[in-house]
């Protein structure tokens, strides 16, 4: 009985990279276009302040995400883009989620472990209730589907134990029970200088990071420099099982080719990494260039991506100025 909704986001917190647009972005375009849902994207920036953010740095690589959003293929003819902090609602309907979780289940979050590290003491509290604004990102659009990477899995599920038990505390079906869309090629993409690692734009100190804005030659000097073992690809997946470093390779260009592992290892059985990595930076390098070098005309013009989000934001508020409203009903409010 709900609409057939889509919400994801993205942290305005400074460098998208090839994890993002593979994990992401190509994906919420794909979402875009297949015509079955309205699409509402969004860059978070109340998410990332829960770091600490130089101010004017945070409003640049603000603007520089909704770029590459555009770039990307965003439409807002057919999607809402949107920045968080100019629809009041989803700070609004987090409050009301912060009395809904439980600090247990807060306390569960290994991203949270993750972010705050040894000295989660002196963490912000807002990085602890981080899902908590993220399930309101999502319930104040009645969101169904929200495409992700595998590492939001578990912010999902509190997502949909947050909409269970306002349902059930207050004996309504108001909040749709949101599907996870965990599904390509790259929807886990990790570090080429470490296969254990996911690629992070949060994780400064990992240089072999492919950025979206990387020229040609930055892209294939990372590339011809990712960790891998000396062995040639095998002749199958199965032969991946044991070689993450590999594997990731395989899937980065079976993501980027809109084609599937299996199909690339058929296509490369046998062949050395000398082969496989000229071709993996060749078919990244066509791919990105074109957004990149969209999303630097965009930036030229600052005040037309600012109409856009405003643009975006107004019509954001038509769906959740309502859903807002009748929260506060439900709870008496
Ligand atoms: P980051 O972790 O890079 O700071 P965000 O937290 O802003 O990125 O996440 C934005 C989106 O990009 C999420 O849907 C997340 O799952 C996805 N994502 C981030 N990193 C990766 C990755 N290495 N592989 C696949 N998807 C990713
Ligand atoms: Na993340």
């Amino acid at each position: 009985s709900f609409t057939p909704r889509v919400f994801s986001g993205i942290q305005p917190s400074g460098g998208l990279t090839l994890g993002n647009y593979l994990g992401a972005m190509k994906r919420f375009v794909d979402m875009q276009e297949a015509g079955s849902f309205e699409t509402v994207y969004c860059m978070v920036d109340l998410h990332a302040i829960t770091v600490w953010q130089d101010p004017a740095t945070l409003t640049r690589n603000t603007r520089e995400l909704c770029a590459g959003f555009l770039a990307a293929g965003i439409d807002p003819a057919k999607s809402i883009l949107i920045n968080q902090s100019q629809v009041p609602e989803h700070a609004q309907l987090a409050w009301v989620f912060n009395c809904v979780a439980r600090m247990g289940w807060m306390q569960r979050m290994t991203q949270f472990k993750d972010k705050a590290g040894k000295n989660a003491q002196n963490a912000s509290l807002g990085l602890f209730a981080y899902p908590s604004l993220m399930a309101a990102d999502i319930l104040i659009y009645h969101a169904t589907h929200v495409p992700v990477g595998e590492d939001q899995k578990q912010h999902l599920e509190l997502t949909r134990d947050i909409a269970t038990k306002f349902n059930h505390d207050y004996g309504v079906d108001f909040f749709p029970i949101t599907e996870p869309v965990i599904e390509g090629a790259a929807t886990r993409v990790m570090s080429l200088r470490d296969g254990t690692k996911k690629m992070s734009k949060s994780d400064p100190s990992d240089m072999s990071r492919i950025n979206m804005t990387d020229d040609a030659d930055a892209i294939a000097k990372k590339i011809r420099k990712a960790k891998t073992d000396p062995e040639p690809l095998p002749d199958s997946l199965d032969g991946l099982a044991d070689r993450p470093e590999a594997r990731n390779l395989v899937n980065i260009y079976a993501a980027l080719d809109d084609s599937t592992a299996e199909a690339v290892m058929t296509q490369f059985a046998g062949q050395p990494f000398g082969t496989f990595k000229p071709a993996l930076a060749d078919l990244a390098v066509a791919k990105l260039s074109p957004i990149s070098a969209e999303m630097s005309r965009l930036m030229a013009d600052p005040a037309e991506i600012d109409r856009i989000l405003s643009a975006g934001a107004h019509r954001a508020r038509e769906i959740t100025a309502p859903i807002l409203r009748k929260t506060f009903d439900i709870v008496g409010m």
